[in-house]
C-alpha cells in the first residue's frame, strides 16, 4: 500500500541556524522558509536526490512540535512521511487493521498542497507517520 518515502521531517528550535548546516556542512539546496499558519510551523524544504527534508519550526502558541521542542531541546526526527496512491482507501484500511488516526480521521491539506493524515505513533514502534496522496 505505501510507495515513496515522502519526507523525513526535523524539529529544530532555530531553523536559521539549522538551515545553514544543511547548506554549508552538507552542501545540500535548501529552500526559503515558509510559514504555515494552519499547520502551526515553518517549514524549510531540502531537496535530496531520493527524497526530500523538512526542518519544521514552530510557529505560534499552539504549535504541534512546541512539546516535542520541550523535551528535545537541540531538536529531533519528528515524522516520516510516505505516500499512498489513496488516502481514504489507505485510512480506511488502516482503520479495519486497528490502527489510530491523530485528530478525527479526515485528511488535511499538508505542506505540498496535497491531503494528509498522521497515523498514532504508539501503533508504529514510536515513530510518527504521515500519509500523504501522491
Ligand atoms: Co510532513
Amino acid at each position: 500500500m505505501i510507495g515513496r518515502l515522502n519526507h523525513v521531517a526535523i524539529a529544530v528550535p532555530d531553523l536559521a541556524s539549522a538551515s545553514a548546516l544543511y547548506r554549508n556542512a552538507l552542501g545540500a539546496e535548501v529552500s526559503e522558509p515558509r510559514e504555515l499558519p494552519e499547520h502551526g510551523v515553518t517549514v524549510v524544504f531540502i531537496a535530496l536526490p531520493n527524497t526530500k527534508i523538512e526542518l519544521l519550526e514552530p510557529l505560534g502558541d499552539a504549535s504541534p512540535i512546541a512539546a516535542f521542542l520541550a523535551k528535545n531541546l537541540s531538536g529531533g526526527m519528528h515524522h516520516i512521511c510516505y505516500e499512498v496512491d489513496d488516502i481514504i482507501a489507505a485510512r480506511d484500511h488502516l482503520l479495519a487493521s486497528g490502527s489510530r488516526m491523530l485528530g478525527d480521521g479526515a485528511p488535511k491539506i499538508g505542506a505540498h498542497g496535497k491531503p494528509v493524515l498522521f497515523l498514532h505513533p504508539k501503533d508504529f514502534n514510536g515513530v510518527l507517520v504521515e500519509l500523504e496522496q501522491k
